[in-house]
């Protein structure tokens, strides 16, 4: 039985109701508009004047998003990125402190140190994993505590409740990362966490062909953003790029439940192969925050990483012959992909020069197990993994 007042996820992405006002059209037509003209004068009439204000296309893709959220609002943006630093931008002013996870997205680290350091604020990373860091770094002038759990290259969770906990008692605000559990897997507004960002480029667009990004959060909080961080920064979602996410939407579901199978096998799979000594995955029940994993989502994300015993060079040889991984950047999409990290320039600190991460896409799960069987031949292993259907 549902009990949401929301109806469920499958649901909310397939049914949309007759509309007169489109004509019936089942798809949302996209609004291709930059203004929308007045009758009279006097009369702005409707609620939409100028696309960079507000776009109709727009607009649909934002509800769903707020109703997937269980959030009152929701704010697209033209990347991930944008929506990152909207929300972090409305949270602080000159002067204030700000308490990160030190795993973060490096991106939103680079916009940390390159950019609101410039403006007086400041940041202490810690470890995202223990409250009491979290707790002991908290300042008189902190005002923000931003969190990604998991994190994208080690997986590592923080206590979502504990967090609200330790921010609300000293009216610090908390922003969450929620691209890896996506909205079908995980719903931080309903901890208490204020504001909810996503890379709607991984798992809603799906497809790898469209960037955007998405704030979640209160009407409140919502309506200051994007009067103020939105609208005047400019970092709009166009109505082309609204419609194409609308449509990856209407599967999230569907592929977010294959994908989360499909990686729970691959990463039982790693598991199993002697020469990696570490799968990080929340999934895996050996995950060190398992419990706390299945205490606050309800499926996994496609990306993981394995810790190799082996050098860089025997890794570069191994994924470059894969056959069904691609390699690059990224995840969420169809595609299955792979990256060395440590060949990758600032892609995270302090890495061991062995991690390996991969994205596990819609491929069947056979062919990309017998793929990474290879792995015999460039390890030392004694024998080819075995392969089960
Ligand atoms: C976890 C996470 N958050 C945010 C972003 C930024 O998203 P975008 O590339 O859409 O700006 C990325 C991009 O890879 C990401 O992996």
């Amino acid at each position: 039985m549902n009990s949401h007042k929301n109806p469920l996820p499958y649901t909310l992405v397939a049914h949309d109701k007759h509309d007169e006002r489109h004509h019936g059209a089942v798809t949302i037509p996209i609004y291709q508009n930059t203004l929308f003209s007045f009758a009279k004068s006097d009369e702005p009439g409707h609620a939409f004047k100028y696309s960079r204000m507000g776009n109709p296309t727009v607009q649909e893709l934002e509800k769903r998003l707020a109703a997937l959220e269980y959030g009152e609002k929701a704010q697209c943006f033209a990347s991930g990125m944008a929506a990152i630093s909207a929300a972090i931008l409305s949270t602080v002013r000159t002067g204030d402190h700000i308490i990160c996870v030190d795993q973060v997205y490096f991106g939103t680290r680079e916009f940390f140190e390159f950019f609101l350091t410039r403006y007086g604020v400041e940041v202490t990373y810690v470890d995202g994993t223990s409250i009491q860091q979290i707790s002991e770094a908290i300042r008189d002038n902190t005002t923000l505590i931003y969190l990604e759990s998991p994190t994208s290259y080690y997986f590592q969770l923080q206590d979502l409740t504990a967090c609200v906990q330790a921010a609300k008692t000293r009216h610090i605000k908390t922003i969450i990362d929620n691209t890896w559990a996506s909205p079908c897997y995980q719903n931080p507004l309903r901890l208490g966490i204020d504001l909810v960002v996503h890379s709607l480029t991984k798992y809603v667009g799906g497809h790898s062909d469209v960037l955007g990004g998405a704030v979640v959060g209160s009407a409140e909080l919502l309506d200051k953003l994007s009067r103020v961080d939105h609208q005047l920064l400019g970092g709009v979602m166009t109505p082309h790029t609204a419609s194409l996410l609308l449509r990856g939407m209407r599967t999230l579901p569907l592929r977010m439940e294959r994908l989360s199978k499909s990686a729970l096998t691959m990463a039982e799979y790693f598991s199993k192969i002697p020469c990696i000594h570490k799968v990080n995955f929340p999934g895996l029940p050996a995950h060190p925050q398992h419990k706390l994993a299945v205490s606050q989502m309800s499926g996994w994300g496609s990306l993981m990483s394995i810790e190799v015993k082996g050098t860089l060079e025997q890794a570069k040889a191994w994924v470059d012959q894969l056959q069904y991984f691609r390699i690059g950047l990224s995840f969420g999409g169809y595609e299955s992909l792979v990256l060395v990290v440590g060949l990758v320039a600032n892609a995270v600190k302090d890495h061991p020069v062995t991690l390996i991460r991969f994205n596990i896409g819609l491929e069947d799960p056979v062919d990309l197990m017998e793929d990474i069987s290879t792995i015999h031949t460039f390890f030392s292993l004694k024998q080819k993994p075995a392969v089960s259907g």
